[in-house]
Parts: structure tokens; sequence; C-alpha cells
């Protein structure tokens, strides 16, 4: 009998984990876990219990024998793991809430994964995913880390660039819900739709559409630069509309995460505009989790409730276990996912992280190569790539200039003068997750 897969989720106490475990339970004929491992850090330890206890609920509704560990010890639970999955917040919604207000001061976008918040993201985060993999090294050396924590894509750079684990993959939801809201928009199942996605994570281009294997590219964007239909976006991102000429010169489908680009003043505004009302995205979370929180704590629920639809993360465990399933099970299916760029995108370093269609087997992605990013989208990706790398680097050193460098050279930052201001306010206000910076 052949022992069953021994999954650690880091961050197991985030009020998403019911969609992982949905997931996880959806597929269990394929994909046989034995052991279910949710780490936590003690300021999470309720949040564990109440999350725990839904997984352990559900888990039983489906007449499973997945064992649920609960534990705030991450050697132990690493000890011998086959796939870690990580999902946590350093410093917890406030820092995210703070990332989200303090730019906004200075005339900036304030956002979780992008500018000046989402270079603070990674400043917090990157040292702690090293740690996590100097324990990996030692407990788990041939485990899979699948990293959704953001920013996923600095983080995963950050991984390739600074330790010497192979086996990592960035992880996030917004190719997986592009495609099915695209599919939604043409009244189609899902797999009637390929998109060939490549670029970065939150910089990602749909550069052609197939449907039942035939080229659609011109004819979806005529169709999404009609009057009525919705731009496509995500619960946390508002559906401000492309311009019809620019996206039929562009040719190409921008994800929702580059409104923040190639819309700023209006993303500015909007954000302004719910900074003063219902509050910035944390803190709307903020009151979501509670509410969430609160219906995790019935005992009579045993299945993921619908409110977690709320969250920006949609589809998150669809991507999660697919991923997951298709390595152990050698499926050779296409995900886009974040991996080593090796030649993929000509305009990227080969070492670098970049998120593009892979083949999935069970040596990991395989990146297709797409030759190059169109000449119109190429220029923003590369900066975005700078932004990343100087911004890692200075997530490891805790070198000011350097953290100085990455903000200025952030498209969204306007000046030198700005970004240092920023930065200064960001650093104070978030020294106790900054070791690193002294
Ligand atoms: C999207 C992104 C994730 C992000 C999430 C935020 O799904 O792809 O990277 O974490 O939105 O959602 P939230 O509900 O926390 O604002």
């Amino acid at each position: 009998m052949t022992k069953g897969i021994k999954i650690v989720t880091i961050g197991g106490g985030s009020s998403y984990t019911p969609e992982l475990v949905e997931g996880f339970i959806k597929r269990y004929e394929s994909l046989p876990i034995s052991e279910l491992w949710l780490v936590d850090i003690p300021e999470g330890e309720e949040k564990l219990n109440i999350v725990g206890g839904l997984a352990k609920r559900m888990i039983q509704e489906a007449g499973l024998s997945i064992k649920v560990h609960l534990t705030l010890d991450r050697r132990k639970a690493l000890k011998d793991a086959d796939f870690v999955t990580t999902q946590f917040r350093v410093g917890l919604l406030e820092a995210r809430a703070k990332d989200e207000r303090i730019p906004l001061k200075y005339g900036v976008i304030g956002q979780e994964t992008n500018g000046p918040g989402g270079l603070f993201k990674g400043l917090r985060t990157i040292p702690v995913i090293l740690e996590i993999i100097k324990d990996m090294e030692e407990l788990c050396p041939d485990a899979w880390l699948i990293n959704f924590t953001n920013p996923a894509g600095m983080v995963t750079e950050a991984v390739l660039r600074y330790s010497n684990w192979k086996k990592v993959i960035g992880l996030c939801n917004v190719p997986v819900g592009m495609k099915m809201g695209i599919a939604e928009q043409l009244g189609v199942e899902a797999d009637r739709v390929h998109i060939d996605f490549a670029g970065l994570n939150h910089m990602i281009y749909g550069l052609d559409i197939y449907l039942d294997g035939e080229l659609f590219t011109d004819q979806y964007i005529d169709k999404l630069t009609s009057e009525d239909e919705s731009s496509g976006t995500m619960q946390n991102i508002v559906d401000l509309k492309w311009q019809p000429e620019f996206i039929k010169a562009l040719r190409a489908i921008p994800c929702p995460y580059h409104r923040y680009y190639y819309k700023t003043e209006e993303m500015f505004a909007e954000e302004m505009k719910a900074a003063e009302t219902e509050g910035t995205r944390a803190e709307v979370v903020q009151k979501l989790e509670k509410d969430l929180f609160e219906l995790y704590k019935d005992e009579s629920l045993a299945i993921k409730p619908p409110q977690l639809e709320k969250r920006g993360g949609a589809y998150y465990s669809d991507a999660a276990c697919n991923l997951i399933d298709s390595i152990y099970n050698d499926r050779k299916d296409i995900q886009p996912v974040n991996t080593i760029n090796n030649g993929a995108i000509d305009s990227i370093p080969n070492e670098s992280a970049v998120e593009i269609n892979c083949v999935i087997t069970k040596d990991g992605p395989k990146p297709i190569a797409i030759g190059d990013l169109p000449v119109a989208t190429r220029g923003l990706v590369q900066q975005i790539k700078s932004f990343e790398r100087v911004a890692a680097e200075a997530a490891v050193t805790g070198d000011y200039e350097t953290a100085l460098l990455a903000m200025t050279i952030n498209p969204l930052v306007p000046s030198d003068t700005v970004a240092k201001a920023i930065l200064d306010e960001m650093l104070e206000a978030h020294k106790a997750h900054l070791p690193q910076f002294g």
C-alpha cells in the first residue's frame, strides 16, 4: 500500500482554508491525502482552532479519513511533508490596511500587491519564506513548496534568487478567474476556452483566446469592447471599463490588476472615495472576516459557506488543488503558474520568475515558450520585473538605499522625493515586522 499524501498549510488559520479543504475533498480519489497539517502563529491560534474545527467537520461530512492536525509548531508539521502550501500574512490585515492607507496621503495608489503596498508586503514576507525554506531543507527536502502568499511573483523571484530551493511554484487565482469570466461572457463551459497566458503575477496578459480549439481572440475583443460588456474583474478590484480602442490596439487581454497602471488616476480616485466611505479593501475584508469566522464557529456548519465568495480569492482552491493533483499524477496538462523563466519569455532574464502557461509534470512546471511579449506590453513588464528584483534584494539585505531604489522605480510612484517620504513613513509604521531594517 502506498503512503497517503501529507500536506502542510502555513497560515492554516486563514479564512480561505475552507476553499482548500473543499478542493481536497472533491479530488480525494485522485489525490489520496492522509494528513493535512494546518499551521499558524500564536496570534492566529483562535482562528486556527475555529477554521480547523470547520475543516474537520467538512472532512467528516464527506466521509473521508484525512487526519487534520492543528499546530503552532511549524517544524513538527513540516517533517516528511509532500506538499507545503503557504498563505500567511505577516502583520495580518492591520499591516495591509497601512499599506493601503499611507500611500494615499501622498497621492499614490495604496494596494496590497502593487506600488508601495506591494513593496512593503514583500519586505515583510520574503525573510519569513526564506526561513520556512531553511526548515524544509532539513525536514522535508523532497517536498514541493506552493506559495500563495502575496506578492506571489516577488516572493517566487526571491526564492529563486536567494535560496537553493528548486521545487517552488507561485500560484495565483487571477488567470483562472479570467478564464472563468471569459467563459461566462461567452456563455460556454470553461473547458471550451483556452487562453495563452504570459507575463508576471498580477501583470499577466491573455495573449490569445481559443474557443473549442479555434483562435477566437479578435471575436472576443470585439465582444469585450462592446458597450454593455464588463471588462472583467474580481471582488477586490472595481470594474472600470477599458477604452475599446485601447484594447483593440493592444490586441491582448489585460488582467484586472492592470487597471492600476493603465487607469492610475481613476483607480486612485476610486480608492480615495472608498477610503472615505466604507474603508480600504483591508478594512472591508476585516469586517467580512469577522462575519466569516462567526459562521465558521457554528458547529452545525460542515460545508464551505457561500459568503466566502465575497473575497477576491475565488477559484483559489481550484488553482491550488489542480496543481497539486497534476504534479502528483503527472498529468502533463497546461496551467498558468509562477516559475523560472528559462527562456520562455525573451525579454525577461532566464533565472527570473514569470507567470506563464506551463505543462505540469511530476517534475514540476515546464513553461511554454512564447518568444516575446507584444512590444506595447514589454516595457511595463520589464519595469515591474526590475522592481521585483530590487525589492527582493532590499527584503533580504535590509538596505535602506535599495528599498528607496525599489520604491522610486515603481511605475506608480511619481518621484524619488515622494518615494522617500512614503518609504520613511512606512518603515516606521511597519517596523515591528521589518527586523532586517534594524
Ligand atoms: C485576488 C488576488 C489575490 C489577492 C486577493 C485579495 O484574488 O489574486 O492575490 O490576495 O484578490 O482578495 P481580498 O478579498 O483579500 O481583497
